[in-house]
């Protein structure tokens, strides 16, 4: 926690000083305008305290959805019986935007439901959802006056899911958030990027081959600035600003993208792919840091191995991996973004949506002890996981079984403190366990059986401020 204060301090006194610029550079000269990791403060315009009060919810919720949804799911990510591999079809095929274009033509999901959807994510235990209003692809899932490459003008379909989504958002009580590709958009003539370690550009270099030519700042002008404005101006409150792929923007630019944020939505949660260490928190993508971040962060991740609808993409993983991340996640103090991928018809997978119902079930028993937790006080627990609360005085220390002790004994290595209770958190009335403190830490002594397969919860109390021997 002090980490954290001390880093958004840094952030603020910088602001005070009115310093534009925040341009780092990696190792090679080039700009770092990548995630923030432990080391890397998040940057904002306001004071610590302003910054703690506006992530309140954002810290406290723990598990959202992730939604790509676009016209590469109309196929699930084929053209033409060819295989776009994934929502950088068009990229991955070189097709020329006319090309492109004609599935926007047909693009008519009628299935699609906002309430369906956001039912969904509230009964998996989501508190917040995030859709990509604007992929890589340029085309926008929103109605965007100043750019006509959008769903409400350009396909049969014609209603605008980010409004649709974000009242159901708002009728359901969970938060609402857009994704947006800030430096990649293969629809617009201005956009260069760099040749990557593998010798290609993420660039569209086939409709607008002369990369000399491209002007990232026309872009920005003609089209990020407007839609960003666009997205938060006319659907009320978003709670998130989820950006990708700061690339070839600049400092300047990144900066005036978050003072309009602050202008026009003060309480918008923006994470750090807004670029050069700007934003609230930092992102992990498909991975869980092993010692987690003292930053605030958040883990995106697929239900299969892709994020928009792949057809042939069967390799979904099971609810006990999705809990035991959730878990992991949140006992190392972050988020947990888990992504479906809406078919082109507008429904959720069916395998999907199965799994989020087995999440559901878990939260709706386990949901304390992920909800407004913080990160576990243990290095390593042999055995599982821990999150932590503090409440009147006393710290509430959830421990999550992986591992039922087949001798029943769970040992909580260097605990010290005088536990007041310990009892499994699932079942009524709750079942005290009996502890044993000894000089290398807590021993609980619990029943036979796991009560869950999965992972099981025991909720432990303990006086005064917590005292953990490393
Ligand atoms: C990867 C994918 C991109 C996706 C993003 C989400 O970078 O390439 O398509 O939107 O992950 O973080």
């Amino acid at each position: 926690m002090k980490t954290k204060k001390c880093l958004f301090l840094f952030g603020a006194l910088l602001a005070a000083m009115g310093v534009t610029s925040f341009a780092q550079t990696n190792p090679d000269g080039t700009p770092d305008t990548g995630d923030m990791h432990a080391g890397h403060a998040p940057l904002n315009l306001e004071s610590p305290a302003a910054v703690e009060k506006r992530m309140q919810w954002w810290s406290d919720a723990r598990f959202g959805m992730f939604i790509h949804w676009g016209l590469y799911a109309q196929d699930g990510c084929f053209w033409k019986g060819r295989d776009g591999q994934s929502e950088h079809m068009m990229l991955k095929l070189k097709i020329p935007i006319a090309e492109y274009a004609q599935l926007a033509d047909v693009f008519n999901p009628v299935q699609f439901n906002a309430d369906d959807w956001v039912a969904i994510a509230k009964n998996a235990g989501m508190k917040y959802l995030i859709l990509t209003a604007k992929h890589h692809d340029g085309f926008a899932m929103f109605a965007s006056p100043s750019d006509g490459y959008n769903i409400v003008k350009r396909t049969p379909f014609a209603r605008d899911p980010v409004s649709e989504l974000a009242a159901a958002c708002r009728r359901q009580g969970i938060k609402f958030g857009v994704y947006y590709s800030y430096g990649r958009d293969w629809h617009d003539p201005d956009v260069p990027t760099d040749v990557k370690a593998d010798g290609f550009r993420r660039s569209n270099t086939w409709d607008f081959p002369d990369e000399g030519k491209k002007d990232f700042a026309k872009y920005f002008e003609r089209k990020v600035k407007p839609q960003v404005r666009e997205l938060l101006t006319q659907y009320g409150p978003i709670d998130v600003l989820w950006f990708d792929t700061p690339e070839k923007n600049t400092a300047a630019q990144s900066r005036e993208l978050l003072e309009l944020i602050r202008k026009l939505q003060p309480d918008c949660v923006v994470n750090s792919r807004l670029g050069y260490h700007l934003g609230d928190y930092t992102v992990e993508e498909q991975t869980i840091p092993a010692d987690g971040n003292p930053l605030p962060w958040e883990s995106c991740m697929t239900l299969n191995r892709h994020w928009g609808f792949k057809k042939d993409d069967h390799d979904w993983k099971p609810a006990s991996e999705l809990i035991r991340n959730l878990v992991d996640i949140a006992s190392k103090g972050g988020n947990f973004l888990l992504n479906i991928g809406p078919t082109g018809e507008g429904s959720i997978p069916a395998p999907s949506v199965e799994r989020l119902r087995e999440v559901g079930q878990w939260m709706k028993l386990n949901g304390p002890a992920i909800y407004g937790t913080t990160a576990s006080p243990f290095s390593k627990l042999e055995w599982g996981r821990c999150t932590k609360k503090v409440a009147d005085g006393r710290t509430l220390l959830y421990l999550h079984v992986f591992d039922w002790p087949k001798d029943g004994r769970l040992f909580v290595p260097g605990l010290t403190n005088k536990v007041e209770s310990a009892a499994l958190l699932v079942g009524a009335p709750p079942k005290p366990l009996k502890t044993v403190q000894s000089a290398g830490g807590t021993t609980i002594l619990l029943p036979e059986a796991a009560p869950d397969k999965i992972s099981s919860t025991v909720l432990m109390t303990v006086q005064g401020a917590l005292s953990v021997e490393k």
